[in-house]
């Protein structure tokens, strides 16, 4: 395993403060494209010249290690367990990227002691390097990690691709980000499309039904075409922008790294990386202890005001209904 002290030589030390981007990539449903669009993304800033971090925090199987041939033999569990400091288990990707494979370890970040909650607090507050961009790649839909991973990000990106399953899930997702978390803003990336014009009708396919029922804003952040070079880099284990660069995929999600490079923190918000820990761990165990107490609660579209319990009933069968009415919709 590359460990982090062979490329902190070429990142900028830091004694105290230093804002940090945190980015949220999420779906409603898996198998959009969230790893490889953290993945790439992630690479694409680190070749801006960006210090990014990026956080392995979905626990599917095509996770970051595996797309990028990398073989981390510690992950964000033993940082909890207070065995390894966090940059020891900091992994090398492209371009001085630096990835944190946390899978394993994030179950059971929504039931922390106080005494872990304190050394992961500790791990990354004493992380020796700047950071300037945190990436975080979610397992798709309302996991209590996931939303609270969201909440604490200063953007959420949201992928979705043209199926009905993808965009009524992210209309779900979107919804309950809203309502539980109060989550208002998203960067809708359209994965896997034909062309520009086939991305830009998903959006106003999400945006038609958004607005329609909820009181967000939604920004499209950009689109990425389905690609035989994606396929061909998963192949050879390398990211698409850093294996294939001239790819169409690859200039895509380029563009997206130079749109995202723009996006600012606000000066409120305390960023360093280890801000963005507090909130999420104080999001996600609150969230569990709602929960315990009676299901997560959300309010029913803007047409009424009643509230109501959502639970995996009520999901699948507003799925059902938004099937249709966004089967209707140009
Ligand atoms: N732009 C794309 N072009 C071609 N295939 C893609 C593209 N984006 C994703 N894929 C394929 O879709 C599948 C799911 O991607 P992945 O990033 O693992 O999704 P998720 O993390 O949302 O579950 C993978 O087989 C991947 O190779
Ligand atoms: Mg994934």
């Amino acid at each position: 395993m590359k460990r982090i002290e062979n490329q902190a030589s070429g990142l900028v030390r830091i004694a105290n403060g230093g804002g940090v981007k945190v980015v949220a990539v999420t779906s409603g449903k898996g198998g959009v494209g969230k790893t490889h669009a953290s993945v790439n993304l992630a690479v694409a800033l680190a070749q801006r010249g960006r210090s990014t971090l990026l956080l392995d925090a979905d626990l599917g199987l095509a996770n970051v290690d595996v797309l990028l041939g990398l073989a981390p033999r510690a992950n964000l569990e033993q940082v909890v367990r207070g065995e390894l400091a966090l940059e020891d288990i900091i992994v090398a990707g492209p371009a001085g990227l630096m990835i944190v494979p946390a899978a394993s370890g994030i179950p059971r970040l929504a039931s922390l002691s106080p005494r872990e909650q304190f050394g992961l607090i500790s791990a990354f507050s004493s992380l020796p390097v700047n950071v300037e961009v945190m990436i975080v790649d979610t397992a798709s839909g309302i996991d209590n990690n996931v939303l609270g991973f969201c909440a604490a990000a200063h953007e959420v990106v949201v992928v979705v691709c043209d199926e009905p399953a993808s965009l009524t899930d992210a209309y779900a997702m979107i919804k309950v980000m809203a309502q539980q978390r109060s989550i208002e803003r998203f960067q809708i990336l359209c994965n896997k499309v034909k062309d520009q014009a086939h991305g830009r009708a998903l959006y106003a396919k999400l945006v038609a039904v958004c607005d329609r029922f909820l009181d967000v804003s939604l920004t499209h952040f950009g689109s990425v075409p389905d690609d035989e070079a994606l396929r061909r880099a998963v192949r050879v284990q390398k990211a698409v922008v850093d294996g294939f660069p001239g790819s169409a995929s690859a200039r895509a999600f380029k563009d997206l790294a130079a749109r995202a490079d723009k996006w600012t923190v606000p000066e409120s918000s305390a960023s360093r990386p280890v801000f963005f820990l507090e909130r999420m761990l104080s999001a996600a165990q609150a969230a569990t202890v709602a929960r315990r107490g009676g299901g997560l609660r959300c309010t029913r579209p803007k047409r009424s005001s009643r509230a109501r319990t959502w639970s995996s009933a009520t999901w699948t069968s507003s799925s059902a209904s938004l099937t249709t009415w966004l089967a209707g919709c140009r």
